[in-house]
């Protein structure tokens, strides 16, 4: 079982599974209040945010659509440089609909600072970002994130959508990685 092999690389359990759909729930909630005379499309970020998207879309009562994009951010090691690269572009015509960007984690905010702004360009009547996890760092970056999860310490987190050299991601659970994993 995998989530008995990674305990010994985990420091902690920063989020169990009941506080995750719980989280999920409470930001369902607020999209549904928020949106509830509009059509939203969710744009997920891959590949972090898989897992946001499928329990978010379920826990989101009013209608919706759905659409994926990949990007890369180039960055010296683990920091990202807010220079973005396209991997995979969305499918849909964002003329006049209302988006909203669905992240795993932000951590400068460049990247969706990016994102942001680029999707702006698009004609979009409106476009907001939900994001299960933000870190310290984002607080000092000029992006405004309408829905977040959980403030987290900044510390390097793996699980539910979350990587570490493509390891941990279908763990049920979000934990803080040990040191000794990635040093
Ligand atoms: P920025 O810094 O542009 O980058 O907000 C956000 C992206 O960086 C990745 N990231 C993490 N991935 N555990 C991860 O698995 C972390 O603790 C972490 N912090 C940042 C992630 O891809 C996110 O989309
Ligand atoms: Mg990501």
């Amino acid at each position: 079982m995998i989530e008995d092999d990674v305990r010994e690389d985990l420091l902690h359990v920063l989020m169990s599974k009941e506080e995750i759909q719980q989280t999920v729930a409470d930001l369902a909630a607020q999209i549904d209040r928020d949106y509830a005379d509009k059509d939203v499309l969710l744009v997920g970020v891959l590949k972090g945010a898989v897992m946001v998207m499928a329990d978010l879309s379920r826990a989101i009562r009013s209608h919706i659509t759905m659409d994926f994009m990949a990007v890369s951010s180039y960055g010296s090691g683990t920091k990202s440089s807010g220079v973005v690269r396209i991997l995979k572009d969305l499918e849909t015509d964002l003329m006049g609909r209302h988006v909203l960007i669905v992240e795993d984690i932000i951590d400068s905010g460049l990247t969706l600072s990016w994102l942001k702004t680029n999707l702006e360009s698009r004609g979009p009547a409106s476009v907001e970002i939900c994001a299960l996890l933000r870190k310290p760092e984002a607080m000092k970056t000029e992006i405004d994130v309408k829905y977040v999860g959980r403030d987290i310490p900044n510390e390097f987190v793996v699980g539910y959508g979350l990587d570490f050299a493509e390891q941990y991601r279908n763990l049920e659970f979000v934990g803080t990685l040990a040191p000794h994993v990635y040093s």
